[in-house]
């Protein structure tokens, strides 16, 4: 929901990324963010939520990254399609890997249907210049096997492998039967009609953090590279973002369930999580976002929303940084509209469909970079031509949004919604996964079939 950021706008972070380096010291954070609206931070639980991601100081970033260990998942995740899934993912000294994949049915992941079982080597490189604080590697697939778990073997799919695995299989599929798709040899290759591809393996990143300032708890993270969000894609795309982070089986959030019940598991006994009933997406109140977040193409952002029920409509704030621990703000948007829900999802088990319009908007330059280049645009494109200043936020309605940060209003999105409740009982409020190509789900065919990082209630 809220503003695209188009093609225009990776340009213009790129530009701003290289120019930040000679006006990095002139930045004025100072302003930000409580200045920003005018609130005070007294009233905002929220606020400050969000000024404690800012200091960015719980957590630790490993560069270069030791991903050694035990992985797993720390809840029932959604891929784009929708696909629901648990990962288990081994890394060990000789640098080969075992990665256990768990496909479900439902989106509580509690009905496994099938299990891929990867083997490879995986081998780090440099850190990378398109992701600040994330670390480039290569893979090398040895194996890959599949289990079937359900009694009768889901007629698509295995439409699909016996496509691609001629004469691999003989005989029909069997549950509970180890299937060879990649076979060590190497001689044959069944996955290609899967859209099957390990590339999340090419962009890695480990957070260490320890919970509750507590140095006995310590929970560390590992991050991997996006999946496209066209299945299709999947085998040509390099990722430029992560997905949900992976917890090391030693070093965990106690709390976490399903990280006890993963770890456990492998290809014979799946993981089977608790059974839980889906929320009803209750749109009220105020939310925000629980880490610095990460967009496909240099975007590091912070996310506050507040949504009035009684009227539907909403605000936005969007805090956008230069680095991956959101320290160096470069600009502000607060962007508002109306919103309307719809029904359940047809194509996403758990999720509710809603339209989003972004009607109203102001940005607020908060580094000098980006203050030069929205003074570089001329005519009305972009506020008043040549008036932006640092910390100074004006209003772009009247331009019809912002052409040098690639908005346009009013701006329609087709959204995805789905509500959850974390282990201390919070509310969790997901919203869709935006187009890995930089564009807006402006139709509904374009709706996500998978969520962004989720955000969590402060008021
Ligand atoms: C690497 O180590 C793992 C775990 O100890 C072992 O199972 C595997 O065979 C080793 N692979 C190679 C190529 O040495
Ligand atoms: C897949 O191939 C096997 C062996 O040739 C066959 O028994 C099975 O019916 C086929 N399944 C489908 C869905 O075509
Ligand atoms: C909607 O309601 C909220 C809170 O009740 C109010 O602050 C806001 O101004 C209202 N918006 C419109 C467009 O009426």
């Amino acid at each position: 929901m809220g503003p695209s950021s188009k093609l225009l706008l990776v340009a213009f972070l790129v530009w701003v990324e290289g120019s930040s380096l000679h006006y990095s010291e002139s930045r004025s954070s100072r302003l930000y963010p409580e200045k920003t609206f005018g609130r005070s931070i007294k009233d905002s639980q929220c606020q400050h939520m969000l000024k404690h991601l800012h200091n960015g100081a719980r957590i630790t970033v490993q560069m270069p990254p030791s991903v050694e260990g035990h992985w797993v998942s720390t809840s029932c995740e959604v891929r784009p399609g929708p696909e629901f899934l648990t990962r288990s993912y081994r890394f060990y000294p000789n640098n080969t890997f075992q990665a256990h994949q768990f496909y479900y049915e439902d989106n509580h992941c509690t009905k496994p249907i099938y299990t891929l079982v990867i083997r490879g080597r995986l081998r780090l490189r440099q850190a990378s210049w398109i992701i600040r604080g994330g670390t480039e590697a290569e893979y090398q697939l040895h194996r890959v096997q599949m289990v079937y778990h359900t009694a009768t073997v889901d007629k698509e799919l295995s439409q699909r492998l016996n496509r691609s695995c001629r004469g691999a299989v003989k005989g029909a599929w069997e549950p509970n039967a180890m299937y060879e798709l990649v076979s060590e040899e190497g001689d044959y290759d069944c996955t290609r009609d899967l859209n099957f591809a390990m590339h999340e393996l090419q962009l890695l990143r480990v957070e260490k953090q320890y919970l509750h300032h507590n140095l006995d708890h310590l929970v560390e993270e590992l991050f991997l590279g996006d999946i496209h969000t066209e299945p299709s894609q999947r085998l040509y795309y390099k990722p430029s973002s992560y997905q949900t982070a992976l917890q090391n089986a030693k070093n965990h959030d106690h709390s976490c369930i399903a990280c006890r019940i993963i770890y456990r598991s492998d290809e014979f006994h799946p993981p089977i999580l608790p059974p839980r009933a889906d929320l009803t997406v209750g749109l009220y109140g105020q939310w925000v976002s629980q880490r610095c977040e990460v967009r496909p193409e240099v975007l590091f952002l912070t996310r506050h929303f507040i949504f009035h029920d009684n009227n539907h409509t909403w605000e936005g704030h969007y805090y956008h940084y230069s680095d991956p621990i959101c320290k160096h703000p470069t600009f502000t948007i607060y962007a508002r509209g109306r919103y309307s829900r719809g029904l359940h999802s047809t194509r996403v088990m758990g999720g509710t469909d809603f339209v989003f319009k972004v009607n109203h908007m102001r940005v607020t330059p908060m580094d000098v970079a980006t203050t030069s280049l929205l003074n570089v645009f001329s005519g009305n494109e972009c506020g008043v031509q040549g008036s932006w200043q640092v910390g100074v936020e004006q209003d772009v309605t009247l331009t019809n949004g912002c052409v040098a940060l690639g908005i346009r209003l009013p701006h329609t999105e087709y959204e995805l919604f789905r509500m959850e409740q974390d282990a201390h009982g919070r509310y969790l409020l997901y919203n869709g996964q935006r187009p890995s190509d930089g564009s807006s789900p402006d139709r509904p065919e374009k709706r996500a079939t998978s969520y962004q990082m989720p955000l969590v209630q402060c008021s």
